[in-house]
């Protein structure tokens, strides 16, 4: 099969097409010929070196694709050859075929294209665990998503407000902010003009927001606290920022506030399967009922998959940017 590898460390132009054995289903894996691979932030990590594939994973990036069963283990039994499924992997997906295990595939979603489908797998977990079991968002809830534009920010926007929370988004430009609203927050700040603690505050008459989604860390972790009404819950996925956070410990207790912090990618398999379970049961329905919808930015063909990785290190898209494999 083909598959998109990083002989060396590098640029974009790292990414290699190249030809690798067919991977085989163990007992418990399907195997998905692959129609499509969504890009993330942890991609262009691994393609410079940074963020290895887990051990027994293939060492090329691609951490959620969709497609159709092309042969299933011997003990699986809720999934079959034909199925049109999407899946979240350990790594790999930039390939025509994949191998994962049975629990971390899902349907199409009714009403989502194929293609469009490989967008949705990353995000719907990484929001659903960070922002509703970590965070425990409910309805009434005000939620802050910084960078609601990309494409973790515009599921947790769609989330929250599926959910019956009020959301407020950050952007790095008044059009993306304005995207933000389309997508579905009811306010939404250029954080390179605007302070966003201000306007959190504004947002929710005073009170402060109940969650914030971090993707930034650094010094906006005070700058979170600052937005959090007393309660709150800061949930940090990624590290922008390089220096490290400076809290004040007794605002937080105060606040009666808490900070988490998590990587999906790394979360033991178990963990993985019930978030997947969660999303199935909690998210395919809204994405059904057409109140959640993928936000495509773009899609490459595969062989294109450098062009991808220098649009996303542009930040110039909005949504995910998608690899067309078959
Ligand atoms: N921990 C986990 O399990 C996990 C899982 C998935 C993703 N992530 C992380 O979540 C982040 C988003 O993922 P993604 O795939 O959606 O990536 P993405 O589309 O590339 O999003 C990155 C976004 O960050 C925004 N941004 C940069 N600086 C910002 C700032 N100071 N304030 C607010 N927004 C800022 C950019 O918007 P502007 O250009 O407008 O600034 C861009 O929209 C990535 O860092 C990714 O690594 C973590």
């Amino acid at each position: 099969m083909r598959a998109v590898v990083v002989p060396q460390p590098g640029e974009a132009d790292a990414l290699t097409l190249a030809e690798r054995p067919d991977p085989v289903p163990s007992e418990r894996e399907v195997r998905i010929r692959v129609t499509a691979a969504g890009l993330n932030g942890a991609d262009l990590s691994q393609r410079r070196g940074f963020y290895p594939s887990p051990a027994g994973a293939p060492d090329w990036p691609g951490l959620e694709v969709s497609g159709t069963v092309d042969a299933v283990g011997d003990d699986v039994t809720e999934w079959h050859v034909g199925d049109r499924v999407c899946a979240l992997l350990p790594g790999g997906g930039y390939a025509e075929l994949v191998t994962v295990d049975a629990g971390l595939v899902l349907p199409v979603p009714e009403g989502v294209d194929l293609v469009e489908a490989a967008g949705l797998p990353e995000v719907a977990a990484t929001v659903w665990s960070n922002v509703v079991d970590l965070g425990r968002l409910s309805a009434g809830d005000a939620l802050l998503v910084h960078g609601g534009s990309s494409g973790i920010g515009t599921m947790a926007i769609q989330l929250g407000r599926a959910l019956g929370a009020d959301v407020i988004a950050t952007a790095g430009s008044d059009e993306k902010a304005a995207f933000c609203r389309e997508v579905g927050a009811q306010a939404a700040v250029n954080y390179r003009t605007q302070d966003f603690v201000e306007a959190a505050h504004a947002f929710t008459d005073g009170r402060g927001v109940d969650v914030v989604l971090d993707i930034v860390g650094g010094s906006y972790i005070a700058r979170d606290l600052d937005a959090l009404a007393t309660g709150g819950r800061i949930v940090s996925i990624a590290v922008r920022d390089r220096e490290p956070a400076s809290v004040d410990m007794g605002l937080l207790m105060r606040k009666r506030a808490s900070i988490h912090g998590t990587t999906l990618r790394a979360r033991p398999l178990a963990e993985r399967t019930a978030i997947i379970a969660a999303v199935r049961e909690h998210v395919w329905p809204l994405v059904a009922e057409g109140r959640i919808r993928p936000v495509i930015d773009s899609v490459f063909p595969l062989e294109d998959a450098a062009a991808a990785h220098r649009r996303m290190e542009s930040s110039a898209h909005r949504g995910k940017i998608l690899l067309q494999v078959g």
